[in-house]
């Protein structure tokens, strides 16, 4: 979900919307807003920003202080209701929240024997109301009450308040759920992001949990939840407004795709030097030696950025010689995972807000291990939390389906395995430097799969009927393989599955008949001869085969219905090239298809929920 908010001496109403729309991304079900004038005014429906606009036309929407939600349901399904703001029960208090109170249940039973009703199914309502019961009850100051309360509650929020009897003040708090301020010349700016406060401010404050801030136009004062008083950190930031806009393109997800040329270079630039063939990391750089004396990585990560902690497993188990394991944060953190004081955990995340993935850092530390990152948006929690990591610098990303973080991410992993096993003596010297030399050319090796756009636009049309698809790819393209599922799927909403070229004679086989695309990434490696019988396989079955394959290769191409090109390198960047073409393939598939693929249906760019 998306979080704004506004104080100061301009109209509120353009701000928040302007700023809804850029967090659009973060969740797109419904949407609210919440405006300040002799009382407090709350506009919400169900739907896009678009509608919010549509919804609020022919009101009074003047005012200088307001909120703004965009929202991912978590409780109760999305409709005008459930949408954000809520108000309390008597007025009091109007809120908008994101992430989720656990213990709402609990709360809103002993809030209805004290009387109170409700309106919506969100566990939202239940802390409006809450801190309304203790402000009425206890006769507290609003940011009393508010402190109170949520020392009651069992969860994660990042939240805005806006008192009804305290017109001139936003408070804000934070748990689990990213806040960030804009401080600005006698105004505040609030957001889940930077993204909604770049063109207004790069003077910002990221609040930390269980910090809340009490906002006048001319005044912030911040706190913990027990009352102590803290000082602002104002940090500036460094993004630019055109780095969060579409640019020509028509989607962010196919800007995004194209920019992967410039963001791997953003990614290396500084860190790998062809001129003294040198890696150097120096996020990482005093724990490298714990890295070459580790004796396991464990990698965690959700959707994308698990994918590319598998292509890491490869590499630091080919590079380095360090046995890895790939888990999904999710189920890493509820299972009892075994963790030694020297494991080396390294958390992969191009948010640095997924819930599961900040919970599983956490209990990485408490067990005494050493936590990296590897993010992409700068300041954001998981770096904050993690010892020491390194930035993808891939630029913000926009669309929901991640595209040039995964390559930035991969290109991190990469940098850190031959890094490591340099240092280490695993990986020769003479293949390190080959590796560095062939990382300067990625760029223009990306360019020149982008220059097939047409191309692959074309062939995707024959697809666009399909229901399901099948993914293959062996060694480090297998991960690719399961990313290019992910991305058909999350955006064209047409079935796919990857898998491991080999193991679809253990089951996918039995679906493959003329009507099932079956995407292989086979470009020359050690496993080529065997992904060649594998694609045989399904030609013998009639299968419909789409191959990536290395420039030149004929015996593929005499074998498959269709080959993509694409240019030589070394097996172990394979990955970050032969993605391309799969992201290429999904984005025009769904584009075909009619669907929104920068706000694909159900899914949000940032989970922050558990
Ligand atoms: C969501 C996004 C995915 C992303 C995943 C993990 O599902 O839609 O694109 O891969 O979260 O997010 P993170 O920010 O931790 O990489």
């Amino acid at each position: 979900c998306g979080i704004v908010g506004y104080i100061g001496d301009k109209d509120a109403y353009p701000i928040l919307v302007n700023g809804l729309k850029r967090l659009e991304y973060r969740g797109y079900d419904s949407a609210g807003i919440a405006l300040r004038t002799n009382q407090t005014q709350v506009f919400k429906c169900k739907g896009k920003v678009k509608d919010l606009e549509d919804h609020v036309k022919g009101h009074d929407i003047s005012g200088s202080i307001g909120i703004g939600h965009t929202r991912w349901a978590t409780h109760g399904e999305p409709n005008d209701e459930n949408a954000h703001p809520h108000r309390s029960m008597n007025n009091k208090f109007v809120i908008i929240h994101n992430g989720i109170i656990e213990n709402y249940a609990f709360l809103k039973e002993k809030l209805v024997k004290r009387g109170y009703t409700f309106q919506s199914e969100t566990d939202t309502e239940v802390l409006a109301n809450l801190i309304e019961y203790i402000y009425l009850k206890g006769e507290v100051t609003a940011e009393i009450a508010v402190r109170l309360a949520l020392t009651k509650v069992v969860g994660a929020y990042g939240l805005v308040v806006i008192c009804e009897d305290e017109p001139n003040q936003l408070i804000a708090a934070r748990k689990g759920s990213p806040l960030v301020v804009g401080v600005g010349n006698g105004e505040y700016f609030l957001a889940s992001d930077a993204t909604p406060i770049i063109e207004y401010t790069q003077s910002v404050i990221y609040l930390n949990d269980d910090d809340v801030a009490i906002i006048n136009r001319d005044e912030l004062v911040l706190k913990t939840l027990q009352n102590d008083k803290l000082t602002p950190h104002v940090q500036q930031l460094d993004l630019d407004i055109e780095q969060i806009e579409k640019g020509g393109y028509e989607h962010f997800m196919l800007k995004e795709i194209f920019e992967q040329t410039s963001s791997i270079h953003d990614t290396i630039r500084g860190r790998v030097s062809p001129q003294n063939k040198e890696v150097f990391l120096g996020g990482i750089n005093d724990v490298i030696p714990k890295l070459v004396n580790a004796r396991r990585i464990l990698i965690i990560g959700c959707g994308t950025s698990w994918h590319a902690g598998m292509v890491g497993e490869y590499l630091f188990e080919e590079f380095a010689r360090i046995p890895v394991e790939v888990e999904y944060a999710s189920e890493f953190r509820y299972r009892n995972p075994v963790i030694f004081e020297d494991d080396i955990v390294l958390a992969i995340s191009q948010s640095g807000e997924t819930a599961d993935t900040l919970a599983a850092i956490k209990l990485a530390k408490e067990a005494g291990a050493t936590v990296l990152g590897i993010c992409n948006v700068v300041g954001s929690s998981i770096p904050r939390e993690t010892d020491a990591g390194v930035y993808t610098h891939a630029g913000p990303e926009i669309g929901v389906a991640s595209t040039k973080a995964f390559t930035a991410q991969v290109t991190v992993l990469t940098m850190m395995a031959m890094l490591v096993g340099y240092r280490k003596g695993t990986l020769e010297k003479e293949e390190y430097h080959k590796l560095i030399e062939e990382f300067s050319h990625l760029p223009e090796k990306i360019a020149k799969i982008l220059e097939k756009d047409q191309d692959i636009k074309e062939l995707s049309k024959r697809y666009i009927e399909s229901t399901n698809a099948l993914y293959l790819g062996r060694g480090f393209l297998f991960p690719v393989a399961l990313e290019g599922a992910l991305k058909l799927k999350e955006i064209s909403y047409i079935h796919a599955e990857g898998y491991p070229a080999a193991e679809m004679k253990h089951g996918p086989i039995a679906l493959i008949d003329e009507h099932m695309p079956v995407f292989v990434a086979a470009t020359k490696d050690k496993s080529y001869e065997k992904i060649v019988s594998n694609i045989q396989e399904v030609k013998a079955r009639k299968g419909h085969v789409i191959a990536i394959v290395t420039e030149g290769d004929t015996v593929i191409a005499d074998m498959a219905d269709y080959v993509i090109e694409i240019p030589e390198t070394l097996e172990a960047l394979a990955p970050l090239l032969t993605v391309v073409p799969f992201q290429l393939i999904s984005y025009y598939i769904a584009v075909l298809r009619g669907c929104n693929v920068d706000q694909p249906r159900n899914l949000a760019k940032s989970v922050t929920v558990e």
